[in-house]
């Protein structure tokens, strides 16, 4: 079947090979996995609406949400052979490509709030991490927000006890792997678009995401808690097809990178909004009940947390974690 999968993008990349300034007008195929209505769903729909704007309509702009053309690993490999020009990944989702800097994000607790990202991803350390992707034919464009993650389960998760023997999905990141077996709970790398019903039918026990994935994904329907834990962060880097990027002409290139600035500025103000109001939805819709740590309770899942520094060390790098820590002059226990 993956094969087959391959196949039909490596057609369908052919298909495409030629200059792109001769094609009229330029088409960008935008992937991505979650609902429009998201901060990233929004993100791509605004950047849709400037890119056409200020290239005049020479670039027309094809948002694919949720899943619809691709699930998150095969999208990448899409990007990759051309057969999409546009997406934007969670950080989470970089490794299986070989690069595994970008799971420095996911290490629990490590960012205390938005501002504090930031300064990691508007610094020279957010440059030189887009850089890494050149190397795999993509030109990082831009970090894009969606923000913390919380916990859920159809138990109550409230000390590191309560994960022991849970299955859990997480995205393909070790550090997220290495995040559960920590709480003694089983990992499970599953596809952004198989949670919904792997939570329904038992295959996981439970799942890490954002309020706003949560409540479009309708996972709160099937999680009869969720825990507010903010212990981990999910963000996007918005990547391109290095060949297709390069091969514009620099005028349209220009356009569009401004269309992407713009685009970035407005979702990065509409995210924590976006999730707010989310939790406010899942609370209304009573199906979750919404679970608030106190500051014990807390400080212990930090401690429990604490061995995955030491644990991804060598994959992620020593450097690079303590760089991070640097920028954001924060350490995972306050
Ligand atoms: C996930 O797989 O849980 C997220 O990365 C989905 C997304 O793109 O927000």
């Amino acid at each position: 079947m993956r094969k087959l999968i391959l196949a039909a993008i490596s057609i369908a990349a052919l298909a495409l090979v030629g200059p792109v300034s001769a094609q009229s007008p330029i088409v960008i195929k935008f992937s991505h996995v979650v609902a429009s209505d998201t901060p990233k769903g929004k993100a791509a729909e605004k950047f849709k609406e400037l890119a056409e704007k200020y290239t005049d309509g020479k670039v027309k702009v094809e948002v694919y949400p949720n899943s619809t053309l691709y699930k998150d690993k095969e999208e990448l490999e899409a990007l990759q052979l051309g057969a999409v020009q546009m997406l934007a990944p969670s950080n989470s989702k970089f490794g299986p490509l070989g690069i595994r800097e970008f799971e420095v994000f996911d290490l629990p607790y490590i960012l205390p709030d938005l501002k504090t990202l930031r300064k990691v991803t508007d610094g020279p350390l957010g440059t030189k991490l887009l850089k890494l992707l050149d190397s795999k034919g993509m030109t990082g464009l831009a970090y894009w927000d969606n923000g913390f993650k919380q916990m859920s389960a159809n138990k109550k998760l409230i000390a590191p006890s309560d994960y022991k023997g849970l299955k859990f999905r997480i995205q393909s990141s070790k550090v997220l792997e290495a995040q559960f077996r920590a709480l003694g709970a089983i990992p499970q790398v599953m596809a952004f678009s198989d949670v919904y019903q792997a939570l329904q039918t038992g295959v996981v026990d439970g799942q890490e995401n954002t309020w706003s994935n949560i409540y479009t994904q309708k996972m709160h329907e099937v999680q009869k808690y969720a825990t507010v834990t903010n212990h981990g962060y999910i963000g996007y880097i918005v990547v391109v097809n290095k060949k297709f990027w390069d091969g514009l002409p620099a005028d349209i290139r220009k356009a569009l990178e401004g269309a992407m600035v713009e685009a970035t500025k407005y979702t990065n103000d509409i995210a924590k909004k976006e999730n707010d109001d989310a939790l406010e939805l899942i609370k209304k819709s009573g199906k979750t009940e919404i679970i608030t740590l106190s500051t014990e309770q807390d400080e212990a899942m930090r401690k429990a947390m604490m061995p995955v520094y030491k644990d991804v060390a060598s994959r992620v790098g020593q450097p690079l974690i303590d760089e991070f820590l640097k920028e954001t002059g924060r350490g995972p226990m306050n």
